[in-house]
């Protein structure tokens, strides 16, 4: 009866639609007025406040905003602007245009877009009251307020604080606009997001690159006894170039007026890192460069002042294009566990694969190349800090953690920072990744299990211990157990005691024991987790978002009794507290 009516309706619904076509052939109804687009529509602000919250719509169609201050281009940017509701609200910092015009003209703008009117100045950005709240806000990874980042940038320790700058698109959930964005911190651990520093010029998008301390003064950009802090960075127009920049107060940057300070070689060349090589007295560059044929090569500059560059040599691709060293390397020595007078070059690129070898300031000669890095997922474009005092002397790395956020006003993020060393093991030295010590200092509350020996029927230890941001270690002796198995907020990560392997959430990596024992550091965060095993030598790292409401952590043993020594939980803080 009830189908009857509904398929009567239906059909004199559609008869009666067909008429009417049938009638007047030329009327559409839709809720949408038909729109003329109107060509660069512009809008002026005199700037009293510190910014402008911009509409975003993920997914609109990009149209180019161009900035002008008093009437002259400042920058350009390709924006996703929302014609109507927004999904989120980007801003632009325009304090240093105070009392200045600003005029944002759009290349395209549909008649009826409220894109121009319903930009707002304000003191605060939109969305502040929740900022660092947000449900899939990493709260023991750094990211950035608004916006897309990827690799981080310029890992540098200058004037008392370690800088982390990033490739930052300030006004978009995916990649574009490569800007470098700015965090600072005390103890790597808590980050003050800053202005980004530098934006797209007439030589192109920013992107990555390195920064150093210049304590000789070699650029000359010091000033009054103040060492410079410079930026190398690729800008990556056509063609796609090296350039510089410099800071004598590690917030506010100046492009050099000579900038190139590397032409073009190949197109898609880019990423410079530098350091100062002190037994030849230069600055050293690694470039990656690829060359015709898919080859994939390292290029070594040298340079007495930062300013002017010579080329010095140049890897060998090898047999299979050199494929390992494909963007973002990283270059630096580091002890045969501890032993300085047994020291080791270690090159390495954005996958974290690596070449261990010798240096002699001009060439890097390897020893054992295209080593595995890290084993899970989402790990990319590492680099390590310049300038950490001699008396520190640690190695410190963080990656981009590709931790994609849907439904936040920003996406992706970094890893925690990690601390490199290279340990001898009977195939030759390795890398090891662990996390610094800093870390601890997040700790809020540690609930201790051990010693404890957890057998097949034993009941869950961890049944009492709930957490949402969580630091779980443990050390033991697998026996004849053939599986440790842990629970966190959801994730499986187990050791198989047979093939020696460690699996998240179903991926597995070689995580052989070391005396006998297992020593495991799990960190859960709200968009992924970090795992350390092998005392280091297993690095996994896997994107993963815990249901909001499950706090529970589980262990048990398969197949025999497991003895631990350690087996802690510590419920973490928040980095943004
Ligand atoms: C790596 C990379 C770099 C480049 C940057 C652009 O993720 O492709 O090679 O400089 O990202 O954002």
């Amino acid at each position: 009866m009830k189908l009857i009516t509904i398929l009567g309706v239906a059909w004199m619904l559609l008869l009666g639609a067909t008429l009417a076509s049938a009638a007047e052939p030329s009327i559409v109804q839709t809720n949408r007025k038909t729109t003329a687009a109107i060509a660069n529509a512009r809008r002026e602000f005199r700037i009293e406040k510190r910014y402008l919250n911009l509409p975003i719509k993920n997914g609109a169609p990009k149209r180019q905003i161009t900035t002008l201050v008093n009437g002259k281009v400042e920058v350009k940017n390709d924006l996703e602007l929302a014609d109507g509701a927004p999904d989120w609200w980007a801003f632009m910092d325009v304090s240093a245009w105070r009392g200045k015009t600003v005029t944002l003209q759009v290349d395209k703008l549909p008649e009826d877009s409220t894109a121009l009117s319903s930009i707002e100045p304000g003191d605060s950005i939109k969305g502040a009251e929740n900022l660092y709240r947000e449900p899939l806000r990493g709260q023991l990874h750094f990211s950035s307020r608004r916006g897309w980042n990827n690799d981080p940038n310029g890992l540098a320790f200058y004037n008392g604080e370690y800088h982390l700058f990033y490739q930052h698109n300030p006004y978009g959930w995916a990649w574009a606009n490569m800007h470098w964005g700015h965090a600072v911190s005390r103890d790597l651990v808590r980050w003050e997001e800053l202005d980004d520093v530098i934006a797209p010029d007439d030589f192109g998008p920013m992107f990555s690159g390195s920064a150093v301390v210049d304590w000789n003064n070699t650029s000359g950009f010091g000033k009054d006894g103040q060492p410079a802090f410079v930026l190398i960075y690729t800008a990556a127009g056509r063609p796609t170039v090296q350039c510089i920049a410099y800071s004598t107060d590690g917030r506010h940057f100046t492009k050099f007026s000579g900038n190139p300070v590397v032409k073009q070689i190949t197109s898609g060349n880019r990423d410079p890192k530098v350091f100062w090589h002190e037994p030849t007295r230069k600055w050293v560059m690694v470039l990656y460069v690829g060359l015709p044929e898919k080859k994939h090569t390292i290029h070594f500059f040298t340079s007495p002042n930062l300013r002017d560059w010579s080329l010095a040599s140049v890897t060998e691709a090898g047999a299979d294009g050199g494929k390992f060293l494909f963007e973002c390397p990283d270059f630096f020595e580091l002890p045969v566990d501890g032993d300085a007078s047994n020291q080791k070059w270690v090159l390495t690129a954005a996958s974290s694969e690596y070449a261990i070898g010798t240096f002699d300031g001009v060439k890097f000669t390897p020893e054992q190349s295209k080593l595995p890095g890290q084993r899970g997922k989402g790990f990319y474009a590492a680099q390590t800090f310049s300038d950490i005092p001699k008396q520190d002397g640690r190695r410190i790395q963080i990656g981009w953690f590709r931790t994609e956020t849907k439904g936040m006003p920003f996406n992706q993020s970094m890893t925690i920072p990690l601390e490199l060393k290279l340990t001898a093991t009977p195939d030759g030295p390795r890398l090891t990744r662990t996390p610094v010590k800093e870390l601890e200092s997040l700790r809020a509350k540690t609930h201790e299990l051990a010693p404890l020996t957890l057998k097949p029927d034993s009941a869950n230890p961890l049944a009492g211990v709930r957490a949402e941001l969580v630091e779980l270690d443990a050390k033991f002796e697998p026996g004849d157990a053939s599986e440790v198995s842990f629970n966190v907020r959801g994730a499986t990560i187990s050791y198989d005691a047979k093939t020696q392997e460690l699996v998240v959430n179903g991926d597995r990596a070689p995580a052989p024991l070391r005396d006998g024992k297992q020593r495991l550091t799990i960190y859960c965060d709200r968009t992924g987790l970090e795992i350390f095993a092998s005392g280091g030598l297993t690095y996994v790292l896997m994107p993963f978002q815990p249901k909001a409401a499950n706090f529970d952590l589980a262990v048990r043993a398969s197949g025999g009794a497991v003895k631990f020594n350690t087996l802690q939980v510590h419920e973490l803080k928040s980095i943004w507290k």
